[in-house]
């Protein structure tokens, strides 16, 4: 059977990670990997098919820093032809970015079926193009790959119990990720210190609106005066700090690669984020986090208590991290099928 990945963003790369392991180890599966080129600078794209050993995309389209439109319509035609070449049996696409919609939309017209990883998730903000794009690719996959039961019973709500698709606890495959790659990791080239908080921040909806980008900036600073902040600085949100003249005071930092990332949340105190794969990521490393968004797709953490939403506001972001700092959580609690989702993927897919 021949599996046609498509991948983009830097997320999907550690997700195809453990998946393109797992399809390894079966005779049965061919994998051909796309890189649709939406990522493209080496320490957000590179670095992982080289710290992870990802097989080496077959194609990659270069197709970046466009509106979603133009991104999207663009990687829709590159993918279209590569689904007529190479004839797949599946198409898996992963997550909510431009890549993943492109994907599933290029695969369902030309009648190929469709592998959603991380179905079923939403924040139920249409204003996020993470949510435009998930509930569309839902919608046109054939598995639906759930990493939790909330996700199903989103699924169930929107009606998917009538529907023909095939929907499909798995668990989490960035759980397999972080499990396999654990004892690899490595340093980072910067120094840091004994107790520090770890941040990241891109998502649109933070960074396009300058008043919330502000407050958290204004956030950051304010915590990094008391517990040093180390901020991995997107290259989204870098151009528009440089670009609004914000200050920002904290150790802000290039991108790392996954294994250097798995060395920060081992060592960190605290995680600060508004990443999707953060969120988990901390609570697989036995941190508490605190989500600078008003809603997350991963309810489980915050109904569970390692994670606590603090929106775009200075107070309710300060006063959660305090809050974070002090709560003592005991993390042995089996939220994301502890390293099994990819396995269950290669699996269901050669049963058919
Ligand atoms: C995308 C996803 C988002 C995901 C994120 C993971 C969509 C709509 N959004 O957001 O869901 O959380 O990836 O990181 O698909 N850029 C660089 N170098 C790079 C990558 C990006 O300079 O290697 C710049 C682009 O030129 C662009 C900006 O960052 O100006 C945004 O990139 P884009 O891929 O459009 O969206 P992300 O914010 O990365
Ligand atoms: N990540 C990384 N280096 C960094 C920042 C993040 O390897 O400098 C990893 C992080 O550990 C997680 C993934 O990138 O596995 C999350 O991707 P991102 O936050 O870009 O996207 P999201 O999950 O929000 O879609």
């Amino acid at each position: 059977m021949k599996v046609l990945t498509i991948l983009g963003a830097r997320p999907q790369f550690i997700k195809a990670a453990a998946v393109s392991r797992a399809f390894a180890q079966y005779d049965e599966i061919e994998e051909v990997i796309v890189h649709t080129g939406q990522h493209f600078d080496a320490n957000m794209s590179d670095v992982f098919f080289e710290e992870l050993k990802i097989p080496r995309p077959s194609y990659n389209l270069d197709i970046n820093s466009l509106n979603h439109g133009a991104m999207t319509g663009r990687m829709l035609e590159g993918i279209e032809e590569i689904i007529l070449k190479e004839k797949p049996d599946w198409v898996m696409v992963y997550g909510d970015t431009n890549s993943t919609i492109a994907g599933a939309l290029a695969a369902k017209k030309l009648h190929v079926k469709v592998a959603h990883v991380e179905a079923g998730l939403r924040s139920f903000n249409m204003a996020m193009p993470e949510e435009i794009n998930r509930i569309l690719t839902d919608r046109i996959s054939d598995i639906l790959f759930c990493p939790t039961d909330p996700a199903i019973r989103n699924l169930n709500k929107e009606g998917y119990e009538n529907l023909e698709n095939k929907i499909v606890k798995n668990g989490d495959v960035m759980q397999d990720a972080a499990i396999f790659y654990s004892d690899m990791s490595k340093a980072p080239d910067f120094s840091i210190a004994d107790k520090f908080i770890l941040m990241t921040l891109h998502r649109a909806e933070n960074t396009d609106n300058l008043e919330r980008l502000k407050n958290i900036v204004e956030a950051a600073n304010e915590i990094h005066e008391e517990i040093p902040v180390v901020l991995l600085t997107h290259p989204r949100t870098k151009k528009i700090l440089e670009r609004e003249g914000i200050e920002l005071n904290v150790q802000a930092e290039d991108p790392v690669g996954y294994l250097e990332m798995i060395h920060l949340l081992k060592n960190c105190i605290l995680v600060m984020t508004d990443s999707g794969g953060l969120q988990k990521e901390a609570f697989f490393f036995a941190k508490n986090c605190v989500t600078m968004r008003d809603e997350t797709e991963w309810v489980e953490l915050v109904e569970n208590g390692f994670n606590k939403l603090g929106g775009a506001d200075m107070a309710k972001i300060t006063a959660a991290v305090h809050e974070l700092l002090m709560r003592e959580n005991d993390f042995n609690i089996d939220l994301y099928g502890q390293g099994k989702a990819s396995k269950i993927i290669a699996e269901t897919l050669i049963a058919g």
